[in-house]
């Protein structure tokens, strides 16, 4: 019997980890099957509990269960700890082992699909909830000379840079922004959900400088359009990332890496 997988979330009819994951194993011959499942809002860990019975070997979390995936796993790892959220569980045994791919995800889009180069670099990561938390650490990692977390909550910014314990770290509100430049603008915020884009100030993107939306559609975002109107040398949105997420993930159960150009191609 093929091995089971499956991504949770509440919506999920729209999730494209299916795709995803019957890709990477058609081109690695891994049999495996891979599955949504509507996550109960009231009972998440319940339903997490009834794959596992079912024989499930691991669980993509997506929206809103990403928390509770994190206080549901025995074995978090360092990345999972760092951002305080699980997107991906591997069931080994009894144990439930919680990972998250999400930040290695956006690093490999941006450094390796694309090449941005983040050693010195001024980035702005916009917003300061689990989206943004989820690839602060990452970021870092590459070495960015700086790194500005803005929100529209100003407090949830600074808090969240002090979390982060890292000197090259400030937080500030949206409104702080004027007079600064960045060679990145990272958005994570839910902005883009109403066709909005976070109130920036319009000279905040230094001559040369990238855009990349955390989020995509099949159409350009409200935040990819931005960046296109204010001269981005690029304005990524996050299909790459989805990919790449998942390519992590299924590296994690699998210990094969798939190839995602050929996957990225196929969803745009
Ligand atoms: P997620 O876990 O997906 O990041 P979240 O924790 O609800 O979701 O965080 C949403 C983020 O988007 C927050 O940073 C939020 O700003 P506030 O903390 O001020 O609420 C931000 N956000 C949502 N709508 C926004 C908008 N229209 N303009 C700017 N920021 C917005």
């Amino acid at each position: 019997m093929s091995d089971r997988y499956a991504v949770i979330g509440n919506p999920i009819e729209h999730s494209k980890s299916p795709e995803i994951h019957a890709a990477f194993a058609r081109q690695t011959g891994q049999d495996m099957l891979y599955e949504r499942i509507l996550g109960s809002l009231d009972d998440f860990e319940g339903d997490v509990r009834r794959f596992i019975a079912e024989g499930g070997r691991g669980m993509n979390v997506t929206v809103p269960f990403k928390e509770r995936a994190f206080r549901l796993a025995d074995e978090p790892s360092e990345r999972a700890e760092r951002a305080g959220a699980v997107n991906t569980l591997t069931f080994d045994g009894d144990r439930v082992l919680g990972d998250n791919t999400d930040g290695a995800g956006l690093v490999r889009d941006l450094g390796c699909n694309h090449r941005f180069a983040f050693a010195g670099s001024r980035i702005l990561l916009l917003g300061a909830g689990g989206a943004s938390r989820g690839v602060l650490f990452p970021l870092l990692e590459e070495g960015p000379a700086e790194l500005v977390i803005a929100n529209r909550t100003a407090s949830k910014a600074v808090e969240l840079a002090v979390r982060a314990g890292d000197a090259r770290v400030s937080g500030c509100g949206l409104d702080e922004l004027k007079g600064r430049q960045f060679d990145l603008i990272v958005n994570g915020t839910a902005a883009g959900l109403g066709g909005e884009v976070p109130a920036i100030p319009d000279d905040c993107l230094a001559a040369g400088g990238w855009t990349y939306d955390m989020m995509y559609g099949s159409e350009p975002t409200a935040f990819v359009r931005w960046g296109q109107a204010h001269g981005a040398a690029r304005a990524l949105d996050g299909l790459g990332m989805l990919v790449e997420q998942a390519a992590e993930s299924f590296y994690i159960w699998r210990g094969v890496m798939p190839d995602t150009g050929p996957v990225v191609e196929m969803l745009r």
